[in-house]
Parts: structure tokens; sequence; C-alpha cells
């Protein structure tokens, strides 16, 4: 009876699996903040690429860990095709070709060397028009690697505009924007941080949203789809629900929300202890983001939650 009349219903093609590959080891990595998860290798991203698609899941959201070496002021290596993630893009297309949706982040932050999502002006802030130069030049290079899908994440202002302009100018039509149209400065980021080896100083504060502000988010969101943003997406997801809601109540195109390395690392910690139960506390939370409006989940659980559904 439960399962006949229940409202929000869960299944392993909402879900997007977030992956990182790292340049230059010739093992995956286990991220120490993060159990379970690990910076790929190019081949070892292939054969959990390969798992992704046979669990059944809808996509796959890429992220890229240069060498040290190659992340410099302009993060010159994210546009580069022989960077890591264009690299990596390449491989998962030609690998699995249209099993599955690959998504690439589209932002510069693990490709400089301050960590920033964008380049720096003279000040040392960032400079949003000239960051925008760059994720025009991204995204092409992003479709050209095999991307689907790319999400620019940077919460430039005009960002969805520049990216969906050099897409269609290049001719890759075909090639949808995921907006990150409410993304909060968060504490929730911090074992991503450890997972891409980011160099940040300072905070984000001056691009990324005030936790204490709803009603800019729909701000956002009314410009992100006039700009052409094909999905538009809530960021951390659980302390974002409302947020959530509203934005799914407005919005015209999908909506994906994203659960973030925090809330995994928050369940797994507790988990670890015996004080929450993994399996049941990751269906509650992924049922409750669809609850208030997600079509579209971004989790690392996404292949382990398939694994449970299919159990159910
Ligand atoms: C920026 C980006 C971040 C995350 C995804 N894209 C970090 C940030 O904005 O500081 C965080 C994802 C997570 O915490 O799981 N490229």
């Amino acid at each position: 009876m439960r399962r006949l009349v229940a409202q929000t219903r869960l299944s392993a093609a909402d879900l997007v699996l977030p992956v990182f590959v790292r340049e230059g080891i010739s093992e995956p990595v286990p991220i120490a903040s993060m159990p379970g998860v690990v910076q790929h290798t190019r081949e070892s991203l292939k054969a959990a690429a390969h798992e992704a698609v046979e669990a059944g899941i809808g996509g796959l959201m890429l992220f890229g860990v240069p060498s040290p070496e190659h992340k410099d002021a302009e993060g010159t290596w994210g546009t580069r095709p022989d960077g890591i993630l264009n690299a990596a893009l390449e491989d998962l297309r030609g690998e699995l070709g249209e099993a599955t949706v690959l998504m690439a982040d589209l932002c510069l932050d693990e490709f400089t060397d301050h960590g920033h999502c964008g380049v720096l002006d003279d000040q040392g802030r960032v400079d949003n028009d000239a960051t925008l130069q760059r994720y025009a030049e991204m995204a092409v290079a992003q479709a050209r690697a095999g991307a689907h899908v790319v999400g620019p994440s940077g919460m430039m202002d005009g960002q969805v505009a520049v990216v969906r302009e050099a897409l269609d100018g290049a001719s890759f039509t075909d090639v949808s924007v995921l907006a990150y149209t409410a993304k909060y400065a968060s504490a929730y980021y911090g074992p991503f941080r450890e997972a891409v080896g980011s160099s940040l100083q300072g905070d984000r504060k001056t691009y990324q949203q005030d936790p204490a502000n709803a009603t800019e988010s729909l701000r956002e969101l009314r410009l992100d789809l006039a700009e052409g943003a094909d999905l538009v997406m809530v960021k951390p997801a659980l302390p974002y629900l409302d947020v959530l809601r509203q934005v799914a109540d407005l919005a015209d195109v999908p909506v994906a929300a994203y659960q973030v390395s925090g809330e995994y690392s928050q369940i797994e910690a507790a988990a670890e202890r015996g004080w929450l139960d993994r399996d049941v506390t990751v269906l509650e939370s992924l049922t409750a983001i669809r609850r208030a409006g997600a079509q579209v989940v971004l989790t690392y659980y996404a292949v382990h939650a398939a694994g449970l559904l299919r159990r159910l």
C-alpha cells in the first residue's frame, strides 16, 4: 500500500554520479574525507563509467584534477585538448558513445594556481568579464572532447549566455547547458576541496550566494532561463530544500540538485560510528531532494543507490 500511494519515486535514471579524474597517477587515490570515493586514473575512470552505465544511472559529471605544474593564473590546462578533463571526456565518449549523458564541470578552479573559479584582476579580485571569455573557450573545448552537457559552476554573471553563444557559434547546438543557478558559498564543499587538490586562498563569497538569502535565487533563475539554460541546478541540496522548491515551482526546464561532498561525508562519518543507518539515510535524503522538486540528483551515492533501489 505504501508503495502504491507513494508520491515521490526515486530511480537510478534520475541520478548523476560526479567523478574525479587525476593526472599523473598510476593507481586510483582514495579521498580521505570522502570514504569510498577516489580520484581516478584515466583507466580506472573508464571502468567506473562502465559500472555506472550498467547500474542504469542517468549520467556522469566529470571533474579534472591536473598536476600542480599544470595550474597557472589563467587555468590554461582547462581549455587545452590534452588537459586532464578534456582528455578524460574524450576517453569516455569514445568508450561509451551515447550510452549515458556525459557532463563536464565548466569552471577554472581546478586549473588555476590561486584556486579561484575565474581569472583575477590586478587587485587580486575575480574579474567577471575576463572570466567569461575563458568559460566560452572551455565550453567549446569540452564539447569538442565529447561532453553532452556543460555545467558552468563558477557563478559568474552572464555565464550561461556566453557559454550558449560560444557553443552555437562552434556548431555545438546540441550540447546542453546545466546552469548552476543557485550555488551557495557553502561549508559543505569542504571535502570536495581535498578531492580536487584545491589551492584556494580566501573564499568565494564575492561570487557565490549568501546562505541567508532565498529570493536572489529566483533572480538567478530568471536570468539563467533568459540566457538559455537547458537545466537549472540548486546546490547544496539538503540544506536548501526550500530554495529548490521555489525554483522548481517556477522553472520550465528540468531542475537538478547536487548532494555535495559535505552532505556525503556527514552520512559516511555518522554511519561509520553506527550513529546512522547508511542505506536508509541515503535513500531518505535522495527521496527528500526529489520530493522538494529535483528531477535530477547529482550524488556520490548514485551507483550505490541504484544497487539499493534494485533490491527494494
Ligand atoms: C567549483 C565546484 C565546487 C563544487 C562543484 N564545483 C566547489 C566550490 O564551488 O568551491 C563542489 C562539489 C561538492 O562539494 O561536492 N568548480
